[in-house]
């Protein structure tokens, strides 16, 4: 059924903030959220691989009380859900990583940060106590890599995650149509895409300046330079990025490791051997490598290969509690997606991210009274059914 989505109100599920989103903005920020890589099957893909797998209940399991709360990477968090890092967040929406956190905190998760965040890994560490990531990239700048690590440590994160799929830009074909670039160039061509949204366009003028302040202190791309994302992967990270960087880079770090975007069970048993405290089972949001495999897809296997060794997150195409429900009876200890709060924020803010949280708990918690589950360790195999 197709229903009108006019406000905050009107939402009701994760894909009715996409097309709030869609209303208030501009279409280069809207594409460059929403879109991926290539043909865009993999992006299709991440979430339609939840629809492969059925839920079996069971019931009169007395599901009065419940508890959804676990424990990921050595924090408490109330529900088994991971605001994943992305980048830019204050061209979506003026508030920007500062509505997100404070979500985050409120309700306890786990969020992130990106190394291309649009407020400072000091500001995020001083402001908010709840369990977070610094999301990091593998730059060429050796300096920039090393104040990274530092700047995390200082601002106590509980975590770096390290990217691992964006070894080059994926083909992100959106983008090259709207010409997509941070900051966003409001040159006289580009001018109409974004006057047609005064809101966003007001905002972007007349607030703080926008920059990248993790970045700006050793490039000025992204900040005062604008540049494509494709651009800027493919200039300023390091391709030659291998397992013995990684192993530097946790043992220059030493505190909570996780690498983000390993889709192979060799990877995965290799991040075990390595040490690191978690993957994210990740191909990025389909925005790298078109044709890859869904992580929910690849999750059995690499659960099976490393789950009694490594925290296993399942990272991409989560629109629904039942999805999550779906990752944790596979065996992950956690699933994890980032338009999951990013069409909100760009559709209301805060208070959209605040409601699209809110409506996930409720499914995560509806979902698991109806399957008859307690607890989420209660969750298993046993529960789902291959079509
Ligand atoms: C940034 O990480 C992006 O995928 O655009």
């Amino acid at each position: 059924m197709s229903h009108a989505v006019h406000s905050l109100g009107d939402c009701h599920n994760i894909m009715d903030f996409r097309t709030l989103a869609r209303r208030r903005l501009p279409y280069p920020v809207f594409h460059y959220i929403d879109g991926g890589g290539d043909d865009e099957r993999t992006l299709a893909r991440n979430t339609a691989a939840f629809d492969d797998i059925d839920l079996v209940p069971n019931v009169l399991a007395g599901v009065g009380t419940i508890d959804t709360s676990t424990t990921l990477m050595g924090r408490e968090t109330s529900l088994p859900l991971i605001l994943s890092p992305t980048a830019l967040q204050r061209i979506f929406h003026w508030q920007g990583e500062r509505a997100v956190a404070r979500v985050a905190e409120r309700h306890n998760l786990w969020f992130g940060i990106s190394s291309l965040s649009s407020v400072s890994i000091e500001e995020i560490g001083a402001n908010y106590a709840g369990p977070k990531m610094l999301q990091y990239y593998y730059h060429k700048d050796r300096g920039l890599n090393a104040a990274l690590v530092e700047r995390a440590r200082a601002a106590k994160f509980d975590a770096i995650a390290l990217t691992v799929d964006t070894i080059v830009s994926g083909n992100r074909e959106r983008c090259k149509r709207s010409g997509f670039t941070t900051p966003p160039r409001l040159s006289p061509s580009s001018f109409l895409s974004y006057a047609t949204r005064p809101a966003w366009a007001l905002n972007f003028l007349f607030r703080e300046r926008f920059s990248l302040p993790n970045l700006e202190t050793h490039v000025a791309e992204g900040s005062r330079r604008a540049i494509s994302i494709q651009d800027y992967f493919n200039g300023m990270l390091d391709p030659d990025m291998d397992w013995t960087a990684v192993e530097k880079l946790r043992d220059d770090w030493g505190g909570t490791f996780c690498l983000k975007g390993v889709m192979s069970v060799a990877d995965a048993r290799r991040a075990a051997d390595i040490g690191c405290d978690a993957i994210m089972v990740s191909n990025h949001g389909g925005r790298q490598l078109d044709g890859s495999r869904a992580p929910f897809d690849q999750l059995e296997e690499i659960v099976d290969a490393v789950g009694d060794r490594i925290e296993v997150i399942c990272d991409g195409g989560v629109r629904r509690g039942t999805h999550v429900l779906k990752a944790l009876a596979t065996g992950a200890a956690a699933a994890s997606g980032g338009r999951l709060y990013l069409y909100a924020l760009a559709a209301a803010g805060e208070a959209g991210v605040e409601r699209a949280i809110a409506i996930l708990r409720q499914e995560i918690e509806r979902g698991m009274r109806l399957m008859g589950v307690r607890s989420v360790a209660e969750l298993n195999r046993d529960m789902l059914r291959r079509r």
